[in-house]
């Protein structure tokens, strides 16, 4: 008994209802306790109200009213459309996108605090309403430069783009505010491999444009990518080379193309003219 008890302690829901889809859980979330006794959780894809019971949820659809996350919709491109909620506005749905979120990030703290956040949730849209494909959170004021906290696509829109997507949209909001950002430490194995191929490309991007002659400093102002990340991403391409105690870039041409090749998609991109947004005061 302590045992199955230890376990349903680790991992209690299994599985979600959102939209249309009903997705698989990877990792324990800490919802209130009266949850804990359900495998299953039905969730208003719109609200991100949960319920333990099928009857509830369509109960509560008939009556909700949201057809897309709460805030301001600060871009628009074709069906993507991005909302920029802020925690201190909207705090149940910044709470319940939390739980939400926990269930598919292990190392995360899961932040009951979500007045210190902005949340930015991706969304696909159609004349149903605008359907939750990923969201990254970032925090109002980050000491550390930080440009986004924690960041995830959910599982059915995976391995489509989506992710590479957040992660330029964070820099693309960093690139308004005049900073330089970085995602917050530690980074999961996908948060890694994802953080990787976006710097890589970029910067493979603009190397190949300036034929090498630039330095990490100017890389840095001009795709808000902070120069740690720059300096350890063209390390592990072997583009760097220590000269009279300096790093220096040594882009062979033949070389980038080879790693160009090698980079894989470009991912969708985020077209700046259409995000409206000012930096948060
Ligand atoms: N296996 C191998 N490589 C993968 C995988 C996978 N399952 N998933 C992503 N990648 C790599 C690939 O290199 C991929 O690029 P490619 O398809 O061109 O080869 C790249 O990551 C990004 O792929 P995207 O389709 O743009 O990203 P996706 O929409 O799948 O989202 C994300 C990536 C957000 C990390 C997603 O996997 C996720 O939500 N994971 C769970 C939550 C998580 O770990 N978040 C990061 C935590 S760290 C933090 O929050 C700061
Ligand atoms: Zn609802």
């Amino acid at each position: 008994l302590r045992e199955h008890e230890e376990f349903t302690k680790v991992k209690n829901i299994a599985t979600i209802e959102l939209g249309r889809y009903e997705i698989e859980t990877w990792y324990f979330s800490p919802f209130p306790p009266e949850y804990n006794d359900s495998l299953k959780l039905y969730f208003c894809e719109f609200c991100l109200n949960f319920m333990k019971r099928p009857e509830q949820l369509q109960r509560h659809m008939k009556k909700c009213d949201l057809k897309h996350p709460p805030g301001d919709e600060i871009y628009r491109s074709g069906t993507l459309s991005m909302f920029e909620v802020d925690g201190k506005k909207n705090k149940v749905y910044g709470q319940n996108l939390c739980y939400l979120a926990k269930l598919f990030l292990d190392h995360k703290t899961l932040y009951y605090d979500v007045d210190l956040f902005l949340f930015y949730v991706l969304c696909e849209c159609d004349d149903r309403g605008c359907h939750m494909v990923g969201y990254f959170s970032k925090e109002k004021h980050s000491e550390e430069s930080y440009n986004l906290a924690c960041i995830l696509t959910l599982p059915p829109y995976q391995r489509k783009g989506y992710g590479k997507f957040l992660i330029a949209f964070s820099y693309e909001l960093s690139k308004k505010e005049g900073k330089v950002g970085t995602p917050e430490r530690p980074l999961s194995d996908l948060g890694l491999l994802s953080y990787r191929g976006y710097w890589t490309r970029v910067l493979l991007d603009i190397l190949k444009k300036h034929k090498g002659n630039i330095s990490i400093k100017e890389l840095s102002d001009m795709t808000a990518i902070k120069a740690e990340d720059i300096l350890t991403t063209l390390q592990s391409l072997e583009l760097i080379q220590y000269r009279k105690g300096q790093h220096v870039i040594c882009a062979d041409p033949k070389v980038l193309d080879r790693h160009l090749k090698a980079a894989g998609r470009g991912g969708l991109e985020v077209d700046v003219s259409k995000l409206i947004w000012t930096p948060y005061k």
